[in-house]
């Protein structure tokens, strides 16, 4: 089927040109995804100087790899990153390196296995079911961002802490993460030097007093399993690791909450944006998501019969990578596409560049899933990194897929998705969300 041609969806502006310190400033302030010029959209490296580093602004498949993967060690998460992250996260798996991180990459591995995200699809399915009834009592257009951000809490929230017992005050964490997550997701302007990574970028009182909320609420779960014994759920399985502490499982449980709800709320914002302007999309999906709901029960088995729905998703995910562009410090010389680098330089690998480059997509702006149909997907794997590559790649992907396929299927099966005339601005803010919110009309299915 084909997508309308006639429409491309919304997309920030791009530069014609190289710009000056205080047009960079601005736009970093005001969307850093604006910095990309039409250039990095044909080429594939853009590097110069700025403020005495020299930047490589990345987006081809090769010079991707280059630093995540073939030299990944030469490439650390840069000082900017680290900055924002650590005041919140300490040294866990996001932020940390070297071998503090390979212990805890390990220690998280056996939480993300198969059957383990598999077992969560119940949870996910439930959560597709609440948005149902939360859009369909909607009496006109809904933001879907509040509710979408509370369905992918939930399904985090039964993966670490399925029972958490009568005094976990629900309402107070979700706060406390909004105003986090807010927090963590401003970009300011002291963001823009090149400051060591140790110069902590202090929080303010409000996002401080909610971390403390967070932190405590999280230690009475780790002080509750080890009073009643560990059970089968990921903050159980990080405390079977001998080389975890309650800090190190404290401060990791709350990485995964930042990675790993609003990135799939904000990609379930986008897809059903999508589908509102795409009427002939959503009734394919439609179709197939019925099917499958009635041929199984089972939200797991289901999975597999929903081919369509996942190249939505994926085709979202390629329009608007959650994480848009990361940067990389290099701590020595290496090499990207066969140029020399030098020790100090910064890369950012531009996902959102690389995913609408001209080389490698037909109508690079332009919606169209059967891109993902099994004879047509790109052959080269990094061409496609909503999950970002190499060693340091999101350890959530599968989790994030399943949960995105299954609450998609289960709200598009019973609700048709109606436009209500928002244009939403995509605005980096760390991820890549509708400025303003989005609003959407929702019709029962008969
Ligand atoms: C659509 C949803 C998601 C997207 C687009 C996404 C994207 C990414 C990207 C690009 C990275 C690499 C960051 C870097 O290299 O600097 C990453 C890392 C990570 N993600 Fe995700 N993520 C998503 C969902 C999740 C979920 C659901 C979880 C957990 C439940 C999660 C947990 C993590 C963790 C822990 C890391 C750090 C891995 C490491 O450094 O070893 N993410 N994610």
């Amino acid at each position: 089927m084909q997508a309308k041609v006639d429409f491309i969806p919304p997309m920030p502006p791009r530069q014609s040109g190289p710009m000056g310190l205080i047009p960079v400033a601005r736009v970093m302030r005001r969307n850093p995804v604006e910095s990309l010029a039409h250039v990095n959209f044909e080429l594939t490296r853009i590097s110069g100087p700025f403020l005495g580093v020299t930047i490589h602004t990345l987006s081809g498949p090769e010079e991707i790899r280059a630093v995540m993967l073939d030299d990944v060690e030469a490439w650390r998460k840069s000082p900017v990153t680290q900055r924002i992250l650590r005041s919140a996260l300490g040294d866990a798996i996001l932020t940390a390196h070297g071998d503090s991180w390979k212990r805890q990459r390990k220690a998280m591995t056996p939480a993300f296995l198969k059957s383990r995200i598999l077992a969560l699809s119940g949870a996910m399915d439930r959560a597709g079911q609440g948005l149902v009834e939360t859009f369909s009592n909607a009496t006109g257009p809904l933001d879907v961002s509040g509710p979408l951000n509370v369905a992918t809490l939930s399904v985090i929230e039964a993966a670490l802490f399925p029972d958490p017992g009568p005094d976990f005050d629900r309402a107070a964490v979700r706060a406390a993460i909004d105003v986090v997550i807010g927090s963590i997701g401003e970009v300011r302007f002291s963001d823009l030097f090149p400051l060591p990574e140790w110069v902590a970028r202090p929080m303010g009182p409000k996002a401080f007093a909610a971390m403390t909320t967070l932190r405590r609420a999280v230690e009475v779960q780790i002080a509750r399993r080890r009073e009643l014994g560990l059970e089968e759920d990921m903050t159980s399985l990080l405390m079977a690791d001998t080389s975890m502490t309650d800090r190190d499982v404290r401060d990791n449980l709350l990485s995964l909450v930042v990675a790993g709800h609003e990135t799939t709320a904000i990609t379930l914002a986008w897809a059903l944006y999508l589908l509102s302007k795409y009427p002939s999309v959503q009734a394919r999906l439609a179709e197939e998501a019925r099917a499958a709901i009635a041929s199984e029960a089972d939200p797991a088995a289901r999975l597999t019969c929903l081919p369509y729905t996942r190249q939505v998703v994926e085709e979202t995910l390629r329009l608007y990578p959650p994480a848009p562009m990361l940067s990389r410090r290099a701590i020595r010389p290496s090499r990207i596409a066969e140029r020399e680098t030098g020790k100090g330089d910064l890369a950012i690998a531009a996902f959102y560049a690389l995913h609408r480059h001209h080389r490698y997509w037909d109508n690079p702006d332009g919606f169209d899933p059967d891109r993902f149909a099994p004879d047509r997907r790109p052959a080269d794997p990094w061409v496609f990194r909503p999950f970002g590559g190499g060693p340091r790649a999101c350890i959530g992907n599968a989790f994030a897929l399943n949960e995105a396929i299954l609450v998609l299927a289960r709200v598009v099966s019973e609700l048709e998705v109606r436009d209500a005339g928002d244009v939403p601005e995509p605005v980096m803010t760390i991820t890549l969300r509708p400025r303003d919110g989005l609003r959407l009309e929702f019709a029962k299915r008969d």
